[in-house]
């Protein structure tokens, strides 16, 4: 049983995924459907019926609830069962657990701990999505694979050197910086002087001259990461050049396998097109880091990170700081945890 951070919000998926219908994934072992009400409102509610365990997400929206669909229960946004069609009462243990869940900036996310600690302001905010100035898609990759694995991939970016040709490949020897505050950590890495490399080229032309470029990393817990990067020419200031922010969600389905959330934006002039954009982030994610990650969980099997003695090199200390100040944070949440059952004990 692994240990995942419980109070705080968890990206169940892209607003676009859910369109009419719903969507169910499972998070941290929970199996959580959403769904929209007729008032576009988005509710979450636990996926599987009190009465013979089928997944609700297998059912049917009926108006403001889900029908199940094997003998017909409808549950509303609150979990109450609203409907039997088969006749009599509905007993009072008839109901599913309901969870706070949140739309914003083109995401949808889901809370699954104490629901009066479920605070929507302390969602991590990506307006840039919604930028009209800006051409945004998005993505989503399963991966099997510890979730701290997928943060570990984009704390250290001198990956991009061997895994990434299109990102940089072997021009990519960057300067690397941490900025660490008590629970979040920006890992910073700069490139001076290099030909551009295939992506930022195609996506803004240095028109044949040298160029600098920049990867600033934030990361939030438990696996919400912000990013900026950017490509100038060389000794200019950013913002004479070209910025391509993406957001990258990673949510632990189980110790086992993670949902990986990337979204990112072009500038609307630019000449790469959002399809040709899509393609480059697939390969990059879909068909480099996933496979290669995925192969290093075989490799650990279940065995714990710490426990197989990592070698750390010193391009670790952001991965590794990030991974202190989670176990930290679970470690906390824990104690607490178990302070206030011995305090209901007494
Ligand atoms: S399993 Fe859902 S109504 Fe029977
Ligand atoms: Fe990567």
């Amino acid at each position: 049983m692994a240990d995942f951070l419980k109070q705080t919000w968890y990206m169940i998926g892209w607003a676009g995924e859910l369109d009419d219908g719903v969507l169910a994934r499972t998070i941290t072992d929970t199996p959580v459907v959403a769904f929209r009400d007729t008032a576009g409102i988005v509710h979450a509610i636990h996926d599987r019926c009190p009465h013979r365990f089928a997944p609700l997400s297998k059912g049917i929206r009926k108006g403001d609830a889900i029908m199940c669909h094997y003998h017909g229960l409808t549950f509303d946004g609150a979990g109450t069962c609203v409907d039997n069609p088969l006749g009599g009462p509905v007993p009072a243990a008839c109901r599913v657990a309901s969870y706070p869940a949140v739309e914003q900036d083109g995401m949808l996310w889901v809370w699954l701990g104490d629901p009066a600690l479920a605070d929507p302001a302390l969602i991590v905010r990506f307006p840039w999505l919604n930028d009209e100035g800006l051409r945004s898609i998005q993505g989503y990759t399963r991966v099997d694979a510890n979730y701290e694995l997928l943060t570990d991939n984009l704390m250290d970016l001198t990956h991009a050197k061997f895994l990434h040709p299109g990102f940089g490949g072997d021009a990519y020897s960057p300067h690397n910086t941490m900025e660490a505050g008590r629970d979040t950590v920006l890992s910073k890495y700069v490139v001076i002087d290099i030909d551009n490399p295939e992506f930022p080229e195609n996506a803004w032309s240095s028109h044949g001259n040298k160029v600098d470029l920049w990867d600033d990393i934030q990361w939030y817990a438990p696996a919400t990461l912000s990013l900026s990067s950017g490509v100038v020419l060389t000794g200019r200031p950013r913002e004479e050049g070209c910025e391509i922010p993406a957001a990258h969600v990673i949510t632990p389905e189980s110790a086992g396998r993670s949902h990986y959330f990337w979204g990112s934006a072009l500038p609307k002039d630019s000449p790469l097109s959002n399809d040709g954009f899509r393609e480059v982030l697939s390969q990059a994610f879909d068909a480099e880091d996933k496979p290669m990650i995925e192969a290093a969980q075989q490799r650990m099997g279940e065995a714990d990170f710490w426990e197989l003695g990592p070698v750390l090199l010193g391009t670790d200390a952001p991965a590794v700081r990030v991974r202190r100040i989670l176990r930290e944070m679970i470690g906390n949440e824990k104690k607490s945890q178990a302070a206030s059952a011995e305090m209901s004990a007494a």
